[in-house]
């Protein structure tokens, strides 16, 4: 009887420890992962945004508001994890960028612009040397491509841009235009939207411009600024 009941014991305390071991190994280890993953990237964007002091905070609301996009799309749950990574490292490039350029009150003269869209060259290559972030290489390349072609590096159109590129390249924009920038004050972000509306088929894909429209109207990315307001 006794052995019976250790037996009994022993094959359900192995059945726990079974248990266990599954949930440490495919849950809890890798969200504990996810977790120091993605505070490592949100440290190192808000490294690039203390550098180009117009854009503080950016990153995160961009990547907050692409990631509401990409899932009224309809994204997978990876795909919707590039978007929120790639949203955050976007600009990772703008490191190489001098501060003087990126921070400057007037316009640009050729030589510094083209420095400043070496952005995204410079980005695509940081993150392909590190291998978990290497899918994102190409999102972070292609994110100020424009719909009609007249976006760069490469001056990619409609489909050739990839998805998750069309989507943060939007978001940046509007993100953009609510902002107080050296070259520009905010407006607000009812003009904001329209602009984008009005730019469907022209600058953005169609379909991204109705998924940004669906989500951004009940979720305004900040508070409306005084300057904001008067604009
Ligand atoms: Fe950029």
């Amino acid at each position: 009887m006794i052995e019976h009941l250790f037996v009994v014991f022993a094959f359900g305390a192995a059945g726990v420890f079974c248990l266990v071991s599954l949930y440490v190994s495919f849950i809890w280890l890798p969200r504990k992962m996810e977790r120091a993953y993605r505070n490592a990237l949100r440290t190192l964007a808000t490294a690039v945004e203390t550098k180009d002091f117009s854009t503080l905070g950016h990153a995160e609301r961009v990547a907050e508001l692409a990631v509401r996009i990409a899932q009224k799309l309809g994204l997978s749950a990876a795909e919707v994890k590039n978007v929120r990574y790639a949203a955050l490292m976007r600009d990772i490039g703008k490191a190489s960028v001098p501060h003087r350029i990126l921070n400057k009150q007037g316009d640009l003269t050729e030589g510094e612009l083209r420095v400043v869209r070496n952005h995204v060259r410079e980005g695509a290559a940081i993150v392909s040397q590190i291998p978990f972030l290497a899918p994102l290489a190409d999102i972070i390349l292609h994110h100020h491509e424009r719909w009609d072609g007249s976006g760069y590096p490469d001056g990619l159109a409609g489909e050739q841009i990839p998805l998750a590129s069309r989507i943060i390249g939007l978001v940046d924009d509007y993100e953009a235009m609510t902002s107080d920038r050296p070259y520009h004050r905010a407006i607000q972000e009812a003009e904001a939207r329209r602009r984008i509306e009005e730019a469907a088929g022209v600058l953005y894909d169609p379909a991204v411009v109705e998924a940004f429209l669906a989500v951004s109207d009940s979720l305004p990315l900040k508070p409306e600024t005084p300057e904001a307001s008067a604009a």
